[in-house]
């Protein structure tokens, strides 16, 4: 018998943008991803799943439904409709309802400072690209810290950082848009994760109440020939990318030689360069042991061989399998013929890679403290048939994956807590609302929802505590 400790949360995550909609409603400043949508993609994020208006009645499911903690996050263009200067006073009292219902109902509120969504004030203006947006950020942040602090237990600055500097500047799916500019990627990593120090600091010396910690998407990487040196290297750098030069700054306060080298190899590749300062690094350096928790999103594993030709990604946001492409000069390629299943959005499906990724925070990171897996979850096509939803292959999902927790816990890697994503259906950033993660199912026309199969297995997981 699998057995979770006893006080391990059981929760369900979910997003500002994409939950809440009324994207204009009552005060709320634009976002970046406004104006990107409208121009881009054949969705908006409205009405979303309606959380602005249906969030009693989705912590109500959340409380009858075992789930005992909620990720949501602040849209800070609610607070700030311009991202600074004025504060909307609507905005606020949204965020006090919301945190105020979530504690009547026992369920336990973890909250995310930034998801994606940048004022569009401030990301036209270079988002964290320019250093500006760092100072507006902490001040934003440490105006929720003073409004919110006496009921908010767990803080996360920022969701997704290695995502969003992929998103934005390498694969060019998230607003501006822009592709295969490794100055900006790594020039982003390195801003955000100052302003996430900057603000974890302000949060300690002023003693505010409760735990602070940010969320990063790791991905495991692994060679596709594990005996061919140039393969081991392509896994290598993809990891640097996205995972290693981010957990550098968060919990070494400086990036190893190691990272460097990597980075300058792509650099070379691709051309760019970086702005590092001695007082960034100062920063960074106060900051890599005041993390409460790290929070890690975790969906996927990539298989990498060398590869040398021209840079190619191509987004899967329709869910046609087979249709990614992810090549980058002197770095690598994603290769999916290996025996892994994967998603319709090809995601490859592989459990012993939240193990690993446990183990190499654990080993590499011994800093660390303590973890939540913040978000895990099967991307996948629901449907509705006589109100029911049998989303047998979530279930096998999430079992699949918490064994693989559950195993890191045994090897003692200090794991506290699982989210699911997501804990209704929601609006999904560039595969708009085919790509169902829910344990509620949301008809979006009627705003109705329908417990899934899955929510049900759940409730008896977090009752029970154990996986089976
Ligand atoms: C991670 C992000 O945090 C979330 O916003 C997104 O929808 C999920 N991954 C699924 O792609």
């Amino acid at each position: 018998m699998l057995k979770l400790p006893e006080n391990f949360i059981f929760g369900g995550a979910t997003a500002a943008y994409q939950a809440e909609g009324a994207v204009d409603k009552d005060g709320k400043g634009r976002v970046a991803w406004d104006t990107f949508l409208e121009e881009n993609y054949w969705y908006s994020a409205e009405p979303a799943s309606d959380f602005y208006n249906r969030y009693p009645v989705d912590l109500k499911l959340a409380e009858e439904f075992g789930v005992n903690g909620i990720r949501i996050s602040i849209a800070w263009s609610r607070i700030f409709p311009k991202g600074h200067g004025k504060v909307n006073k609507k905005g606020v009292e949204f965020y006090h309802n919301v945190i105020d219902e979530a504690h009547k109902r026992g369920v336990e509120p973890f909250i995310t400072l930034h998801h994606f969504d940048t004022p569009e004030a401030l990301h036209k203006n270079g988002d964290f690209l320019n250093r500006q947006n760092i100072e507006y950020f902490v001040e934003y942040a440490k105006f929720c810290f003073e409004e919110y602090g006496d009921k908010v237990n767990y803080w996360t600055t920022f969701n997704e950082i290695g995502p969003i500097g992929d998103g934005q500047y390498l694969a060019g799916k998230f607003p501006p848009g822009i592709k295969y500019d490794f100055s900006k990627v790594f020039q982003s990593h390195h801003n955000m994760m100052l302003a996430h120090a900057k603000t974890v600091k302000l949060f300690k010396q002023n003693n505010y109440p409760g735990e602070i910690g940010v969320v990063h998407a790791l991905q495991t990487k692994y060679p596709y020939d594990k005996e061919n040196p140039a393969d081991v290297r392509a896994a290598e750098l993809e990891d640097i990318i996205q995972n290693k030069f981010i957990l550098d700054a968060t919990y070494n306060g400086s990036y190893s030689q190691r990272t460097m080298d990597g980075v300058n190899h792509i650099f070379e590749a691709n051309g760019g360069s970086l702005d590092l300062r001695d007082e960034d690094m100062k920063i960074l350096n106060e900051a890599k042991d005041l993390n409460d928790f790290l929070g890690i999103n975790h969906y996927m594993s990539d298989w990498m061989r060398a590869y040398d030709g021209e840079t190619e990604i191509f987004h899967n946001s329709t869910g046609d399998e087979g249709t990614s492409a992810y090549r980058i000069k002197g770095v690598g390629e994603k290769v999916f013929d290996v025996d892994v299943p994967r998603t319709d959005w090809d995601w490859m499906i592989y459990p012993q890679g939240l193990y690993d990724q446990l183990i190499r925070v654990k080993e590499e990171y011994p800093n660390y403290k303590k973890i939540y897996i913040t978000e895990n979850g099967l991307g996948y096509k629901d449907e509705i048939k006589d109100g029911k939803v049998d989303d047998q292959p979530r279930i096998d999902y999430i079992k699949d994956y918490l064994t693989a927790v559950h195993k890191a816990i045994q090897d003692g890697v200090n794991v506290q807590g699982y989210f699911v994503w997501s804990l209704m259906d929601v609006f999904s950033w560039s595969n708009g609302y085919n790509k169902r993660y829910g344990l509620f199912y949301v008809d979006f026309d009627t705003q109705e929802r329908t417990p899934k199969k899955s929510a049900y297995w759940y409730k008896e997981l977090a009752e029970s505590k154990e996986i089976k």
